[in-house]
């Protein structure tokens, strides 16, 4: 029978509990999650836990032990997918600018330009990406973005590249018309085919450096609001796998507040703008 959310009484968890879960979300994701997270995290939870028709915490992390996919939904509930289009809009001006002229120059050859979002969310993140190197570079060029993220559902809003017009008003108006055609959902939009034939969408954890084929190699990563949430020696493993994987010369974009601990300056070259150029 179908457990009645009325007649649940969910026993609110004890702080071990909620250190218990905190383990299995920095375990899976290379967070610093502690005790201090436990209004989010229960937040959250409670209604995973009526759904489940669970009522104590502690069956909750025997179900996480031994799940794996219950697992990775419960890593989902506790991130955050907060994105917009053209977020940090002074990057992307940059990178239209001074990176990506840069790049081609060392390009031209191919014309072939390979992007990373990682952790993109919803996929606002690498469709301006895409947006950008079009604007750019023009349409004989390969250009290809790859969106990597742990939240399958958001990576599904990505894939359809469907949103909603208070989510498309952040694209300059220029290229609204240009990359966005009216959707037969009210108030709707969707990014147009040629665009999403651009972006690659894929279901990937930054701490599992295989999640990638080893043949992938990009010109510049953006993985901007990732880092904030991450402890000191993911960041280290997770700047490692990026470094391995940019082309000789290539950018990595971190978000505004976020940066590169000076130790790993003989690596990356700081240009500003939590911009950081391979050496
Ligand atoms: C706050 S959003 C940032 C989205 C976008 N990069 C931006 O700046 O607008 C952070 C995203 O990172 C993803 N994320 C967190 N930890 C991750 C990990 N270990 N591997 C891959 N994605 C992760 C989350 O699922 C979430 O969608």
């Amino acid at each position: 029978m179908k457990p009645s959310l009325n007649r649940l009484a969910l026993t609110p968890p004890t702080d071990q509990e909620i250190r218990e879960l905190c383990q299995i979300i920095n375990e899976t994701l290379g967070f610093k999650y502690t005790l201090q997270k436990k209004y989010l995290i229960t937040n959250r939870l409670n209604k995973r836990l009526s759904e489940l028709g669970i009522e104590h915490y502690q069956a909750y992390l025997t179900l996480l032990r031994q799940e794996p996919l219950e697992r990775d939904f419960f890593c989902e509930l506790v991130t955050t997918n907060v994105t917009k289009f053209y977020r940090e809009t002074i990057q992307f001006e940059l990178l239209a600018e001074k990176l990506l002229p840069q790049l081609a120059e060392t390009k031209k050859g191919t014309k072939k330009m390979r992007c990373w979002s990682a952790g993109c969310s919803s996929g606002e993140e690498a469709y301006s990406i895409a947006i950008t190197c079009r604007e750019t570079l023009g349409t004989d060029w390969d250009i290809k973005v790859l969106a990597t993220d742990i939240n399958s559902a958001q990576l599904k809003i990505g894939s359809a590249g469907i949103y909603s017009t208070e989510k498309v008003d952040s694209v300059p108006k220029k290229w609204r018309a240009k990359y966005f055609l009216p959707h037969q959902s009210e108030h709707h939009f969707q990014i147009t085919p040629q665009l999403r034939k651009d972006v690659i969408f894929r279901l990937a954890n930054l701490m599992d450096i295989n999640s990638l084929p080893a043949t992938v190699h990009l010109d510049f990563i953006m993985c901007r609001n990732v880092f904030i949430y991450l402890s000191k020696e993911a960041r280290a493993q997770i700047l490692d796998h990026f470094y391995s994987r940019l082309n000789a010369g290539g950018y990595l974009l971190l978000g505004h507040s976020e940066s590169i601990d000076p130790d790993f300056r003989h690596y990356w070259l700081p240009l500003g703008k939590s911009i950081y150029r391979k050496r």
